[in-house]
């Protein structure tokens, strides 16, 4: 009975031991010592565009990017990572799963260092091969880089969405909204088709699928600012995952990510700290005086799609038929586009500010004979018409203050963009005046370069909106190192 018993239990023990000489050789040949002393769950550095990081540094190094915070720095806390000794080991079905969660750290800490060297390389042209699409040129902050990470995910990336939580408020998002990025992401992970696996134990990170426009239309009541009822739910569902899985106690929601366009998103997330302070956020609205933290939380794109799908032809004029420098149409929602009302409707004919367009003249066609089209925030940062602009091949004028742009972590939004920070908005015309018509050639051809990644596709396909923001969560989690 006795021998019976343990017999399995040696084999299994035997079966193990080629494997982890396979992990801790490829832990060693992997991971660069470093001498990081926090804890694993403790975020210890404070990201802000100026602070340069070596790993960032040596991401951004390609010559045209004169941002230099890159992909987020690879944060290995508590130093390089061994497995423990084999003959420590007791093996109860808990260790069985921890040795998985090893793997997959091994796993993840070779992508690191694979990424690491392809950003040493420093061509401005991915060095990889790739049967559709080979990321190259100024609009990446590093284009090898960038490439290398993508593939890594393509192989790696596991995702597991709790299935806990009824429609609509879980499972269930808008798609035809300014707010249709959060119900498409939402639709897509539940489809499964990609990066979703059902085994929570072959998970890189786990996904809390509740829609914040879901209860915002069915708890809110309107004009009571007053969002408890939203604050509570959120609260009752972590409540909820805590107590049925061991993942969020594990690594107190570090590798769990909640996702959403709506202006409220941030604030549902403060309802419970650990979501705020640990997990991922990844968020239209990301004002970073709210909170908003770029080397863990995500920004991504608010995408207004009013019939479901992707309306309108893409594309406008070419640049020597368009006649107008810059555009703007929108109404008067929050302090920075009254300022800008204030400082030039009905000012200027080649600057074009409107709150509301004439009779008879379309919004679309604005677009495509713009050479800029004037994107500020609303009553919050992002706005759709940063990709209405590069749907239009207008060239996008970002407006605000403590926004991060969508993809800022791979993208180099200068090179395509224009920033102007709200105090110079009086400026506006002399500053796109100043740029030079070989510069601003450049910059609509690389506005047309950039539309592959804000494309929504019915099915999603490589490189579109919906793979780029994996992409971005898939950055954060290599960030963080998760132990038992
Ligand atoms: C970026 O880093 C380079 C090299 O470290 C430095 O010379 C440059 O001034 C930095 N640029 C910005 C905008 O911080
Ligand atoms: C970059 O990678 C390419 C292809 O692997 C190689 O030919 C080139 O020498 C590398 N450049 C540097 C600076 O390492
Ligand atoms: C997670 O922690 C909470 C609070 O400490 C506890 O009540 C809960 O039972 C734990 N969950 C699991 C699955 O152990
Ligand atoms: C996040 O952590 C900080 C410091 O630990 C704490 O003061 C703050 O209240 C937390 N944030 C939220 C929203 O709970
Ligand atoms: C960003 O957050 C700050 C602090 O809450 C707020 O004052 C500002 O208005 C926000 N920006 C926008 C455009 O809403």
């Amino acid at each position: 009975m006795q021998l019976g018993s343990n017999k399995p239990l040696i084999l299994i023990l035997l079966s193990l031991i080629p494997l982890l000489i396979l992990i801790s050789t490829l832990v060693i040949v992997s991971s660069t010592p470093r001498s990081l002393n926090s804890s694993w769950f403790s975020f210890s550095f404070s990201w802000n565009p100026e602070e340069i990081k070596p790993l960032s540094t040596a991401l951004s190094s390609s010559a045209s990017s004169s941002f230099n915070a890159s992909l987020p720095d690879v944060h290995i806390a508590g130093g390089p990572y061994f497995p423990p000794p084999l003959e420590k080991k007791q093996e109860t079905w808990k260790d069985k799963r921890y040795s998985k969660l090893e793997r997959l750290e091994a796993s993840l800490a070779r992508a690191r260092s694979s990424i690491r060297e392809a950003a040493r390389n420093g061509s401005l042209k991915s060095t990889h091969e790739d049967p559709d699409y080979v990321p190259q040129g100024p609009i990446y902050r590093n284009a090898n880089a960038f490439h290398r990470s993508y593939l890594e995910m393509e192989k790696l990336f596991k995702i597991y969405v709790y299935e806990e939580g009824e429609p609509p408020m879980f499972h269930d998002g808008p798609c035809k909204s300014i707010y249709s990025t959060e119900g498409r992401f939402i639709h897509e992970m539940e489809k499964g088709s990609v990066y979703r696996t059902t085994d929570p134990d072959q998970a890189l990170l786990y996904f809390l699928p509740f829609s914040v426009v879901m209860m915002v239309q069915y708890l809110y009541v309107p004009d009571s600012h007053e969002i408890h009822a939203i604050e509570n739910t959120v609260i009752d569902y972590i409540h909820l995952i805590s107590h049925n899985h061991p993942f969020w106690n594990r690594s107190l929601g570090a590798d769990h990510f909640m996702l959403s366009c709506h202006d409220w998103g941030p604030r549902a997330s403060t309802s419970v700290p650990y979501l705020y302070n640990n997990s991922i956020r990844v968020l239209c609205n990301a004002n970073t005086s709210e909170g908003f933290n770029p080397s863990k939380d995500v920004s991504f794109p608010e995408i207004h799609l009013r019939t479901g799908e992707m309306s309108g032809p893409l594309g406008g004029l070419s640049p020597s038929r368009r006649p107008i420098l810059g555009f703007f149409a929108g109404r008067l929602h929050g302090h920075i586009r009254y300022l800008l009302l204030e400082q030039w409707k009905d000012k200027d004919k080649d600057l074009q500010v409107y709150d509301q367009l004439p009779n008879g003249v379309s919004y679309d066609s604005m677009l495509k004979k713009s050479r800029f089209c004037l994107c500020p925030s609303g009553y919050e940062v992002a706005s759709p018409r940063v990709v209405e602009a590069i749907y239009a091949e207008c060239v996008p004028v970002l407006i605000s203050d403590n926004y991060v742009p969508p993809f800022n972590d791979v993208l180099n939004w200068k090179s395509f963009a224009v920033q102007v920070q709200v105090r110079d908005i009086a400026n506006i015309k002399r500053i796109l005046m100043g740029i030079s018509q070989t510069q601003y050639l450049r910059m609509y051809r690389r506005v047309k370069q950039v539309q592959r990644h804000f494309m929504v596709n019915a099915a999603p396909q490589r490189f579109d909106v919906f793979h780029m923001t994996i992409h971005s969560i898939w950055l954060r989690r290599l960030n963080i190192r998760i132990r038992d």
